[in-house]
């Protein structure tokens, strides 16, 4: 299975840093790895299939294209998908679901189309192996995808399953997790990877954790562990799966995994919640890198560096009133709301408890961590002035449908402050 068209959707915004990764796990040059607005196209190989769903930490799903065309109306979408040759992906006693996505379709019923390619599709192999596949919409082995623009049809085999962000570690959840691509986009547009030139670690810290995704896939990534290593794929119960060859790239990913420098933990967390910090440790263990973080309850606003040498803080802080600041700040607000989780939370009557807690972090930072380099992603514009920052990067990504931020703020070393008689920031 020579020359697979391939199609990595991803969030808005991470499409060049999955195209760099795409061309890093395939060793296709970058000029044959595509970028296109949320997602990545690419041609590769049945094994850069398994290797992409493996190890790839920004695309959320592996899709095969198997047929494109223009259309007019559903008989030609139903034409389309009797002329793939199904049957060489999957038999009639496997279920199958069609799922479909539109832009400017002028379709009048979408569900309506679905259903005219899943017909498509049983007739097919009734035609072909004599039964027709049912359909599994919850866990189907098989999933189809459609995609509809205003003229043109797409369909796809899916090699992934459960989307990629699944990384089989996650039980413990929270209140307001991260997607772990997203916390991948997060680290890919810092650019830390967990080592410097002369290959010493470089501290990474998320002072607000939650359930640990940023230090958990931070860990990860700097360990070179695969994100994949711990789940399973739909390409596993597709008829071109080799067992054999999946088994050696799985061997070759853990033989690639770096040790650990003992006893020096670089990636650390903290959350005021000590339910969260329970939770993150947990997945951590789970994810196999718990011995790689350090995890203590607290108050960001409280917390000292955790290492010796300058590093990156990054985080997505509580927001809005659901994921309100606690701690501190919280206790300084004049209305307590029901404590959520066990957690206390509180907002004033005019929606600013969160100001007073950046205004306070800003401070702290300044104050305290001197030469690190601060990125936070936040839905909301005006944190830069809610700091009093001057960011030095803001780049646009995306939490589900909210569009967000991840500012850049360097935190002056002192000497640079005292130099220039003010904070850079
Ligand atoms: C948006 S959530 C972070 C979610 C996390 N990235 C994840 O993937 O699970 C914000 C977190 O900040 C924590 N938090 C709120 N106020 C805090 C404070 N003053 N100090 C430290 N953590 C705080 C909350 O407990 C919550 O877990």
């Amino acid at each position: 299975m020579q020359h697979l068209h391939l199609f990595l959707p991803c969030a808005a915004g991470v499409e060049s840093y999955l195209a760099d990764e795409a061309s890093r796990i395939t060793h296709l040059p970058a000029s044959q790895v595509h970028a296109h607005r949320a997602g990545v196209s690419l041609e590769a190989t049945w094994r850069d299939v398994m290797a992409l769903n493996l190890q790839s930490r920004l695309a959320q799903r592996v899709l095969v294209r198997l047929a494109v065309d223009r259309y007019r109306d559903e008989h030609d979408i139903y034409h389309l998908a009797h002329g793939v040759a199904w049957e060489i992906w999957f038999t009639p006693r496997q279920t199958i679901k069609v799922e479909l996505t539109s832009q400017h379709s002028p379709l009048k019923s979408l569900n309506f189309a679905a259903l005219r390619i899943k017909d498509a599709i049983c007739d097919r192999l009734r035609d072909k192996r004599g039964e027709r596949p049912s359909v599994d919409t919850t866990r189907p082995d098989v999933r189809v995808f459609a995609h509809l623009t205003q003229d043109e049809a797409t369909l796809y085999i899916d090699t992934s399953g459960e989307p990629l962000f699944k990384r089989g570690w996650r039980v413990d959840k929270g209140d307001a997790p991260l997607k772990e691509t997203l916390a991948a986009a997060m680290l890919a547009a810092t650019g830390w990877t967990g080592w410097d030139d002369h290959h010493e670690p470089v501290p990474l810290y998320d002072p607000c954790c939650g359930s640990g995704t940023v230090p958990i896939e931070a860990a990860l990534m700097a360990l070179n562990v695969a994100p994949g290593k711990h789940r399973r794929f739909g390409f596993e119960k597709l008829l071109p799966f080799q067992p054999h060859v999946w088994q050696a790239l799985r061997q070759q990913a853990e033989s690639a995994e770096r040790p650990w420098p003992a006893g020096q933990p670089f990636v650390f967390a903290s959350d005021v919640a000590f339910r969260m910090v329970d939770f993150a440790r947990r997945n951590a263990e789970r994810a196999g890198v718990a011995h790689a973080i350090e995890f203590r309850g607290g108050d960001a606003l409280q917390r000292m560096p955790p290492a010796s040498r300058p590093g990156v803080l990054l985080l997505n802080p509580p927001y809005g009133e659901r994921i309100a600041a606690a701690g501190l700040a919280g206790q300084s607000a004049q209305v307590r709301v029901r404590p959520a989780q066990g957690r206390e939370s509180a907002v004033h009557p005019d929606g600013q408890e969160n100001t007073a807690f950046f205004a306070e972090l800003a401070t702290h930072w300044k104050k305290h961590y001197p030469g690190w380099t601060a990125w936070l992603l936040t839905p909301d514009l005006k944190l830069p002035g809610k700091m009093r920052f001057k960011e030095s990067r803001r780049v646009p990504l995306w939490n589900g449908p909210i569009e967000c931020r991840l500012f850049r703020f360097d935190l002056l070393p002192l000497r640079q402050r005292s130099d220039d008689g003010a904070d850079a920031t």
